[in-house]
């Protein structure tokens, strides 16, 4: 609540990027101080009790992650555990540094409870990143690294593959599990990796690379679109299952703009291309998780994300057949307090309530 009364209307009064970018710079102070984030842990992470879950071989202490693209550069996992987070997902990252897209790139549609954002998987690129994830503090929660192509038009065919591969294996040195980002909407390009042909050869490749640290291996998964038709989801989830992957994120950003009913069309316009977050992807993010969950018959894990704003939305998700969930454009709206919500409302969940697996 103190969130929306105090810190949103003056956050809110800045440009997206610049309230994102301030937030960081906090918790990358809060990060660097286990003073700090012992602090913030005593009022926000040890207030709700825990909810473990195993999956993978990894402990999850309760099943709410931070998505993608919140921590670019990977800065921030001790503070997001103090926050209460039971994972996160860093990245994107790519094999070489991007500046992605010109500013501005990010915008609020406050009236759907949407952002739309076309960074352009800006980052310092994998080596880097993986670097300062090795050398931070360990932390207790599981840390996925979200893996892209780097943004460059000219990275393409089989470059693209092995530009895949340079962040996997960057990524294999630290990452409790690898997502591959397929479908990123805000390439250079123009296109996301979700041509069946081309996703069947990057699967080969990325599925043959070394993915063992200590004695264990480490977990694939895919993120998938949106915005991807029934037909469409079949055919990429017989591939990935024929690949052998180990689990599904969905969904990613969406490129179409039907689901904004209270944004006025200057708005929408203003933003311009890129991809939708927040409210109104739930019910595409909801039907993508339930139709993978029957394709693979339950026997694949799957991330849920896109568009929790409310506590009930990941009570949603889960009934969907989503094992895990994540948030990120419910934070811009409703602020850190949102995870203890979001935590209790998973943690009430009964089993009947859930699909058979
Ligand atoms: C500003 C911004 C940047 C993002 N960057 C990435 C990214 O680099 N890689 C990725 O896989 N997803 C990225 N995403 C997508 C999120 O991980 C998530 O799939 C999507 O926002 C839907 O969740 P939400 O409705 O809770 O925001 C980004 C989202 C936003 C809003």
């Amino acid at each position: 609540m103190w969130y929306e009364k105090t810190l949103k209307p003056l956050l809110f009064k800045l440009d997206p990027e610049t309230a994102h970018d301030m937030a960081y710079m906090l918790g990358k102070l809060a990060s660097s101080s286990p003073a700090a984030c012992h602090f913030i842990g005593k009022f926000a992470h040890t207030l709700v009790p825990d909810d473990p879950f195993t999956c993978w071989g990894l402990s999850f202490p309760n099943r709410l992650g931070l998505a993608a693209g919140f921590d670019k550069h990977g800065y921030l996992p001790a503070v997001l555990q103090a926050l209460g987070f039971g994972f996160v997902e860093v990245g994107s990252v790519t094999a070489l540094p991007s500046q992605g897209n010109p500013r501005p790139r990010m915008f609020r549609l406050p009236a759907d409870r949407a952002l739309i954002n076309r960074m352009g998987l800006n980052n310092e690129g994998a080596r880097r990143i993986v670097d300062r994830l090795i050398q931070a503090p360990a932390v207790q929660i599981p840390v996925g690294i979200n893996i892209a192509k780097t943004h460059n038009p000219q990275i393409l065919g089989a470059a693209a593959i092995e530009d895949y591969r340079v962040s996997f294996s960057q990524a294999v040195r630290f990452a409790d599990y690898i997502t591959v980002n397929i479908s990123c909407p805000n390439t250079e390009e123009g296109k996301t990796f979700e041509d069946p042909e081309a996703l069947s050869r990057l699967l080969t490749v990325l599925m043959a690379q070394p993915r063992r640290r200590n004695n264990r291996t480490i977990p694939v998964l895919v993120k998938l679109s949106a915005d991807l038709d029934a037909p469409q989801r079949r055919e990429l989830v017989s591939l990935c299952e024929e690949a052998g992957i180990d689990g599904y994120v969905a969904v990613n950003t969406s490129g179409l703009r039907k689901s904004l009913v209270h944004s006025s069309d200057a708005e929408i316009a203003r933003a311009g291309r890129g991809g939708l977050s927040g409210a109104p992807l739930l019910q595409r993010s909801l039907d993508t998780i339930s139709d993978l969950h029957s394709l693979t018959g339950g026997r694949k894990p799957i991330i849920g994300v896109g568009g929790i704003v409310e506590p009930s939305s990941a009570v949603e998700m889960r009934q969907a057949g989503a094992s895990l969930v994540q948030v990120y454009s419910g934070l811009v709206y409703k602020g850190p307090g949102l995870v203890k919500q979001l935590r209790e409302s998973l943690g009430t969940i009964r089993a009947e309530s859930l699909p058979i697996h």
